[in-house]
């Protein structure tokens, strides 16, 4: 509908040569303000300030300058009957599309609505850039004619704000004054519905087939629950209906069920089989043996250098002499006893499996601290996910201090002032410590990079226990911007300096290039010393966003991933994330989970969650602990899968795998529930000789024919 309405305006516009237009469906659509880059002016957002001097700015259309604050300021007319002839005559929506990175706007003089927080605020600057900003007003405060809009924005660097669209003002519809929703984090058999309203509204709510007559109030939701197979794929139907205007509004909730089976009571050893460290570099591994606590741990084969401690399960000490090493261990509780074989390469080469661990970013932005970091970490161990392989806790932006002591070193700011505390925990976890940094001045995030004091950092993250850096392009794209011209070698420039300073520190430290796949990064990172390397923009937890950065853009990356070096598609958007904004589960459904994590498996990428793992639900963790799913993307080959097969609305992607079988993931694309014969859709596929299937998320025999939901994913080993 955007579309045609942005062609009715153009053609509007044109005619009368006015910024502000009243279509024909009686939306007001915004395209021009007057606009002025820097502080605000006094009282530059009342009705009678003079902005004659100010240029004319395009609606959307964005700024370039650093760090700065921008007003826009719009006169529109709101045309007679505008709000009385509404269906809903109490709110008015103000769409203003979106904007980097934050903005306060002001209706008649008069705070309509926020979002993000500028420096100005005081505290942490919090960007809002993807946040679709729908203001609800109350329209009592649009007049008939004239009236002002004005928007206060602060830009973090480079080009600041609106994107995606006009500004558009229209009376709300029910859509926009009802909300249902669907909460089923904390047990997966039972969802809670509720059904809120900004206005009193006489409806007829319908869930799950059964109507009733409901008055909803403002701030007195209707809420129902619904029981359901916490262990399949259920749809939970809700429709409002309002006696009074005829609207009508209807969702299908597909709340969230488990599939992998409870782990059993009994040790048993998980994932990897195999790790490689340098010589002489300290070794932090924590057994990764599920089961029942507590547990007492035995090892046989220990090279030199190297001791058990027999309660907490975690390897330490370090292996002078290169070499292959097969240790074999010995879990046993109250339940049973159980082994597990690690081969431990001393060699150069570390990550010989996709890294797996946690990372600050998707849940908290720049919104972090030392105490969201441990609770994370704490987490990691407590909720078990640690015995399934997910050592790393990383550290992403906005830990650096605001400005380099005398000497040049880089210190932690307030917020997570004692980072060697963190790491210590880790270390005598058996789990290891990551940070962040750009090559550039500047981060994304604004805070201090790298540059000029490569050797410094690396030096000093040596000496604070750091196992991991994530080394993001952001500020030397400035750099980048001065070379007459730009290709594979002027971007693989910095990340070798820091390459270089890192192999020479007597610790592992993964490298991961964070410059979104620029300049084909998968044909030259592993050269660049990198274990892994970014190969898109940022995800965000929908499933275009999966699609886009999954499907589509890690298609033809295979031949480039391998033991020590990977195609990095970005963080898993699971559990609660919400980039500082306040978390919120993803909003990705059940189905587009399992299908997230498949396709991460089979590609052979990390498993980073990027959920706050200190509010980790049930679902979540049993998406996360499949000991067989995590087998597949850890299989010591290393081989990324190729997709093999698309057609209507399937994709098949699969891989081999070590000891001669393959995994592939059979995912459904479509909108509707797709039955599926499997073993013809594999051949289909290529795979001749089909031997018995296993459905690697239920853990059981995989039958003939099986029906997959839409976005959902069957994932076979055979
Ligand atoms: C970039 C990266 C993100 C995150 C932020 C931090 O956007 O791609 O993963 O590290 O910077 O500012």
């Amino acid at each position: 509908m955007r579309n045609w309405i942005l062609i009715l305006v153009s053609c509007l516009v044109t005619v009368i040569g006015a910024h502000a237009a009243v279509t024909g469906t009686g939306e007001i659509v915004l395209q021009e303000a007057r606009f002025h880059l820097g502080d605000a002016p006094a009282g530059w957002s009342e009705p009678g300030f003079d902005d004659s001097s100010w240029q004319t700015m395009a609606i959307p259309e964005k700024w370039h300058g650093e760090g700065m604050y921008a007003q826009y300021r719009i006169r529109f007319q709101v045309p007679k009957g505008f709000v009385k002839k509404a269906p809903y005559r109490k709110i008015a929506i103000f769409d203003l599309a979106f904007i980097d990175d934050c903005d306060e706007a002001f209706l008649n003089g008069k705070p309509i609505g926020k979002s993000g927080r500028m420096p100005s605020d005081g505290g942490l600057p919090q960007s809002a850039w993807d946040k679709h900003r729908i203001y609800k007003v109350d329209a009592r405060q649009l007049k008939e004619g004239e009236n002002l809009l004005t928007v206060l924005v602060w830009n973090r660097r480079t080009r600041g704000g609106v994107y995606g669209g006009p500004f558009v003002i229209r009376m709300a519809q029910l859509e926009d004054l009802v909300s249902m929703t669907c909460s089923d984090d904390a047990d997966a058999t039972d969802c809670l519905i509720t059904v809120s309203s900004d206005v009193r509204i006489r409806a007829r709510v319908s869930i799950d087939g059964k109507e009733k007559r409901v008055c909803l109030r403002p701030r007195k939701p209707f809420k129902r629950e619904i029981a359901y197979d916490g262990s399949a794929p259920a749809q939970v139907a809700v429709s409002v209906r309002d006696k009074r205007t005829g609207q009508s509004i209807h969702k299908d909730f597909a709340p969230k069920y488990c599939l992998t089976p409870s782990a059993p009571n009994e040790p048993r050893y998980n994932s990897p089989s195999v790790l490689g460290v340098r010589p002489g570099s300290p070794v932090y591994f924590r057994l990764p043996f599920s089961g029942l606590r507590p547990m007492l741990f035995k090892a046989s084969g220990l090279p030199e250098g190297l001791a058990l401690d027999g309660d907490s399960g975690v390897v330490s000490g370090s292996v002078e002499k290169a070499g292959e090493y097969t240790i074999e261990f010995e879990a046993s509780n109250k339940a049973g006893t159980a082994k597990g074989t690690l081969l431990l390469k001393v060699g150069d080469t570390i990550a010989l499996t996709p890294p797996m661990g946690w990372n600050s970013w998707n849940c908290w932005g720049l919104d972090i601290s030392e105490e969201k970091v441990f609770a994370s970490a704490r987490a990691l161990i407590e909720s078990g996910l640690a015995d399934y392989g997910y050592n790393y806790v990383n550290i992403d932006d906005a830990w650096q201090g605001s400005s380099r002591s005398d000497d040049g070193s880089l210190l932690p700011n307030d917020n997570i002032p004692d980072i060697v505390a963190i790491g210590d925990f880790l270390h005598q976890n058996g789990l290891r410590l990551g940070i962040y940094s750009s090559p550039g001045d500047l981060t994304c995030g604004g805070y201090l990079g790298s540059l000029g004091y490569e050797k410094m950092d690396a030096d000093m993250w040596n000496s604070w226990g750091v196992d991991y850096l994530k080394y993001d392009l952001c500020g030397y794209r400035s750099i980048l911007d001065t070379l007459p011209s730009v290709g594979k070698e002027e971007h693989k420039k910095p990340y070798l300096l820091m390459n270089g300073y890192l192999k020479s520190q007597p610790r592992d430290i993964c490298y991961s290039l964070c410059q979104y796949g620029l300049q084909e990064v998968w044909t030259w990172g592993a050269s660049a010393g990198a274990n892994l390397w970014r190969t898109t923009g940022d995800i965000t937890d929908t499933w275009e966003s999966v699609l886009r950065i999954g499907f589509t853009l890690q298609r033809e990356l295979w031949p480039y991933a391998g033991p020590g070096h990977w195609n990095d598609p970005d963080m898993l958007v699971v559990g609660k994330v919400g980039w500082g904004e306040g978390l919120r589960d993803s909003r990705l459904t059940a189905d587009e989970q399992y299908s997230h994590v498949s396709l991460w498996a089979l590609l052979a990428a990390p498993l980073i969650i990027g959920g706050d793992l200190s509010a980790v639900d049930k679902f979540t963790l049993n998406l996360l602990c499949n000991n067989e799913i995590i087998a597949i993307d850890q299989d010591p080959m290393g081989s990324q899968a190729r997709c093999l097969l698309e057609k209507d609305s399937v994709q098949v992607w699969g891989r081999p795998l070590s000891e001669g079988s393959y995994a592939a993931g059979i995912f459904n694309m479509g909108d509707g529930t797709l039955d599926v014969n499997v073993k013809d859709i594999l051949s289909e596929s290529g795979y001749a000789e089909i031997g018995p299937l296993r459905d690697v998320w239920r853990q059981q025999d995989c039958p003939e024919t099986v029906s997959i939901p839409s976005h959902g994913v069957l994932m076979v080993r055979f």
